[in-house]
């Protein structure tokens, strides 16, 4: 099967992990990136905070959310009362995917499903490690790898969510990723979900309706806050 599974470890730990990961071709987006980015934070996270792909400083620095977004989302976590040494962060692909350069930056361009699907082993993987009280997921791209094509944000913030049953990776339960090997396993899914809105999207809100934009950012954490009291 294509993917990342052939590059996963049986029985990893987080250290396992992240150094397989460098070695993964599961998709083309090896090709074009600095490096692989795994996911941060300790074993025992109480949660998992799930974005989208790495952006141009987390591809040189080999970290998730050392950027721009994730400067934000330290500042959303304090604002909700959430401790950022305590959460593990990660994303949905592990490799920067781009396309052009503005300046000297270079220009992050959404993962395609296919990406998606590849990537998810790494994922089902990680969440089987730290098997987390919940999971947060950052904008579009973390909703719909988690419940498939038709997830829309707006329509699924501000309350919790349930794990979906039978989740393979793609958001498509049973689909072509269904079952994939060490995963989080029925017993092992996270109890809730969070969706809220991606940090990098309230950076890009008109500064009209970016303060509008963090309060949801963070309203949605403070729910999130309130579960792990
Ligand atoms: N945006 C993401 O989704 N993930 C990162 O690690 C950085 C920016
Ligand atoms: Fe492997 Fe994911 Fe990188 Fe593709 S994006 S090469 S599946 S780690």
């Amino acid at each position: 099967r294509p993917g990342a599974a052939q590059w996963v470890p049986e029985r990893p730990g987080l250290a396992a992990l992240a150094e397989a990961l460098q070695a993964c071709r599961g998709c083309e987006l090896h090709r074009d990136a600095t490096q692989a980015v795994p996911g941060r934070g300790a074993h025992d996270a109480r949660l998992v905070l799930l974005g989208e792909q790495p952006g141009d400083r987390e591809d040189q620095e080999g970290m998730p959310f050392v950027g721009p977004a994730g400067r934000l989302l330290v500042e959303a976590l304090g604002q909700a009362g959430l401790d950022p040494a305590a959460v593990y962060r990660t994303n949905v692909v592990k490799h920067f995917r781009w396309s052009g350069t503005r300046g000297k930056q270079r220009l992050h361009k959404s993962p395609a499903q296919a990406h998606v699907r590849a990537c998810a082993p790494w994922l089902v993987a990680e969440l089987g490690v730290v098997r987390p009280e919940g999971v947060v997921l950052l904008g579009g791209t973390a909703g719909k790898a988690v419940y498939g094509a038709s997830f829309r944000v707006g329509e699924s913030r501000g309350r919790l969510l349930e794990w979906p049953e039978g989740w393979g990776g793609d958001g498509v339960p049973d689909g072509p990723a269904g079952g994939v090997a060490g995963g989080a396993g029925e017993a092992g899914d996270p109890p809730w979900v969070v969706a809220t809105t991606h940090p990098a999207a309230v950076l890009r809100a008109d500064p009209a309706q970016r303060d509008d934009a963090l309060a949801g950012l963070v309203a949605d954490l403070r729910l999130v806050a309130d579960q792990l009291r």
